[in-house]
């Protein structure tokens, strides 16, 4: 059974939690996009753990986790990340982390780039997570970029650098931005090639090996549909295929070898970074901040928030396929009175079932809400479905039939063991 497991919102939906849960019956946990400007957050043993290139499946022993083919990888980063992770007593070899030969590297000049394009946009800016995602992925589309093959070899890896620092520092000239020194970017690459070299290999066959022999395969999704350089609210987007079809793209998977699809959402929205968000809502946004909930995991900004958005949902729900939703933080709506759910956008005499495409429109839409009541108690604690107040059950049912996707699971806290299967 091969699961795709997927944001559906703007990210940071819980995504590190339902892997982790999950993980437990799978044999492989697949990385195929993004790169270091996820942050995925786990809570098991009695420790934090934050992921950002590595894989959640890391966390249990005797799993093979991958980087797939379609992550882009700052070397210095994932070096970085593997000695956090060591250092909480995680074991990290290269049986249990392997790296496609095929990614694509992340230099420090695109994170110059990333900043300088930001800067130059002024008020118009993404609202980047400023770790070179775009430059990467831009160099990938223009043919230039340096893949982790790359790093296979010092005197090819030079080669390589010497001549993209070059055009770099012409692009960043252009940008009015200083130029990078090439010694800086040569040293910190050269170093983390020494230590990831022993892991970086075709993943493609070890991957379809595994599940022609019958083991089990977790896609671990970063970002969310919303910031799919297709589907979601472009520009302000994130550069790759945050979607279903991006797991298969990125790891080399073809898609007649996935079972299921799970969509990761909040019972709630969450938005970094700029762009629209039509349920965004200052009082949800207090409540939850004031709570000390909703900083961002990566950049550790205040996360936008707002009620549900049935339009977003309904529309992931099915560019995506998902089977299921698992839903997370829904003990965070435990002390509204109301709870709304935004059923349609109302833009201008029309009511939308699906978001639109231009940004001018999005600025139009009025959120039309429907309001249920809260459940005004303490769910953390529940542990099954029966527990859970009839207000509760009743809003989660109700979600599912307004995005058209029943919800399978729950979660009621931040542990691994706060999640509650919905039946079906
Ligand atoms: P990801 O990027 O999708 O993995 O999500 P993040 O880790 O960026 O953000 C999700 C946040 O919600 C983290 O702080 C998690 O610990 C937390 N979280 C996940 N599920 C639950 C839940 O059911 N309840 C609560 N209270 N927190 C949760
Ligand atoms: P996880 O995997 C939330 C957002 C940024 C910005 C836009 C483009 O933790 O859910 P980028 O740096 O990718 O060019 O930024 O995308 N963004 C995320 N927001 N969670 C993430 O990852 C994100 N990764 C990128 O805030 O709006
Ligand atoms: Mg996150």
């Amino acid at each position: 059974m091969n699961t795709l497991v997927i944001g559906s919102q703007w990210g940071d939906e819980g995504k590190g939690k339902v892997i982790d849960f999950l993980t437990e019956t799978a044999d492989f946990v697949i990385r195929s996009q993004g790169g270091s400007n996820a942050g995925h957050t786990v809570i098991a043993n009695g420790k934090k753990y934050v992921l950002h290139l590595v894989p959640s499946g890391i966390l249990w022993p005797g799993k093979v986790n991958v980087i797939g083919n379609g992550v882009v990888i700052n070397p210095t980063s994932l070096v970085e990340e593997m000695t956090y992770l060591r250092d909480l007593g995680v074991s990290i070899t290269p049986e249990n982390l392997i790296i496609s030969d095929r990614a694509h590297v992340v230099l420090p000049i695109h994170k110059e780039i990333d900043a300088a394009q930001e800067e130059a946009l002024g008020e118009h800016k993404i609202g980047t997570t400023k770790q070179g995602i775009g430059p990467t992925y831009a160099d990938k589309a223009r043919r230039i970029g340096i893949r982790m093959i790359d790093l296979a070899d010092p005197d090819r890896l030079q080669k390589v650098l010497e001549a993209r620092i070059e055009t770099a520092n012409d692009e960043l000239a252009r940008l009015g931005w200083p130029k990078a020194d090439p010694q800086v970017t040569m040293d910190a690459v050269m170093a983390a090639a020494d230590v990831l070299r022993p892991h970086i290999t075709n993943t493609i066959p070890a991957v379809n090996k595994a599940i022609k022999a019958g083991k089990t395969v977790l896609f671990e999704g970063a970002q969310g549909a919303m910031l799919d350089i297709d589907f979601g609210t472009y520009p302000f987007v994130t550069s790759s295929n945050t979607s279903a079809g991006g797991c298969c793209t990125g790891s080399g998977v073809a898609p007649t070898r996935i079972d299921k699809i799970i969509g990761v959402c909040k019972a709630y929205t969450t938005r970094v970074g700029e762009g629209p968000m039509v349920t965004e809502d200052a009082e949800i946004a207090d409540y939850l901040h004031g709570l000390g909930r909703e900083f961002g995991a990566t950049t550790g900004r205040p996360r936008r928030c707002g009620w549900a958005d049935g339009v977003v949902l309904r529309y992931s729900a099915m560019f995506n396929g998902f089977d299921e939703m698992a839903m997370t933080n829904l003990d965070g709506l435990d002390e509204c009175d109301t709870i709304k759910i935004c059923t349609g956008y109302r833009c201008g005499d029309e009511i939308l079932e699906y978001p639109p495409a231009l940004m001018d429109d999005w600025a139009k839409c009025e959120p039309v809400y429907e309001s249920v009541p809260g459940w005004k108690q303490d769910i953390s604690k529940c542990t099954t479905w029966e527990e859970l107040p009839e207000a509760c059950k009743a809003y989660v049912k109700r979600f599912g039939e307004v995005i058209g996707c029943p919800v399978g699971t729950v979660g009621v806290g931040p542990d691994r063991e706060q999640t509650i299967n919905v039946p079906l």
